[in-house]
């Protein structure tokens, strides 16, 4: 069958990265977490010091960063960073990191040239509307605040990070705010994206809903 690109976009804790990671090994596609991507930039600065407020200093180390994806491991600059870039720390930044237009115009390219000529599922804020806005099926996943927060919870347990609740709903509302609100790519769905809302929906139910659409469409 020839190559084809799945975007699946949504908020925070919406289960994309979860149901993706399924989703590729049942279907044999390459799966690309765009959001670790963002991540690496982020703790880079974190462990460098650099102001992210002053758009002008981010610019000027863009250049020292390199991001490779090796299997399922996140390399920054040669090292494994999988872990670092789930703390709460990264998580905290993120967000206006990914606001800075140069920072996506990198990542963006490295996401074309890594999906080129292979069957993939990119999760992130922007595949169906600016990284691939012709991709074959476009998937954008929702579910309440309040249930992202729990699965936000219960993924840092599984990780020995302990986080409450209410800081964690916080951090993703102000997120939800920050990715919908920014200029450069704002999160939201594209007019021919397919809402599935997985609140009420357990990852066994969303992966079918999805394997569905998939079978369906492609
Ligand atoms: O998906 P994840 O929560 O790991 O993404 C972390 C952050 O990276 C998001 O809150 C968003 O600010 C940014 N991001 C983005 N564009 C993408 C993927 C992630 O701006 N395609």
């Amino acid at each position: 069958m020839k190559n084809y690109i799945i975007a699946l976009d949504g908020p925070a804790g919406s289960g994309k990265s979860t149901i993706a990671k399924v989703i590729a090994k049942n279907f044999g596609l390459t799966y690309l977490d765009t959001g670790a991507m963002y991540r690496m930039v982020a703790l880079y600065i974190l462990e460098n010091n650099i102001d992210f407020n002053n758009v002008a200093d981010v610019e000027n180390i863009l250049n020292n960063i390199k991001v490779d994806i090796i299997d399922d491991k996140f390399i920054l600059n040669g090292k494994d960073v999988s872990l670092e870039i789930r703390t709460p720390e990264v998580t905290k930044i993120v967000s206006p990191v990914s606001a800075i237009k140069a920072v996506r115009v990198k990542l963006v390219d490295l996401q074309r040239e890594i999906s080129k000529g292979k069957k993939v599922i990119l999760d992130g804020r922007d595949i169906g509307t600016v990284v691939f806005p012709n991709a074959d099926l476009k998937i954008f996943l929702v579910a309440s605040p309040e249930e992202r927060a729990k699965r936000r919870v219960k993924d840092y347990a599984s990780k020995g990070i302990t986080e409450d609740f209410e800081t964690v709903l916080k951090d993703i509302l102000e997120r939800d705010h920050t990715d919908s609100t920014r200029k450069e790519s704002p999160l939201k769905k594209a007019e021919d994206a397919i809402e599935v809302d997985t609140s009420f929906l357990n990852i066994e139910e969303s992966v079918q809903t999805i394997s569905n659409l998939i079978k369906e469409k492609i």
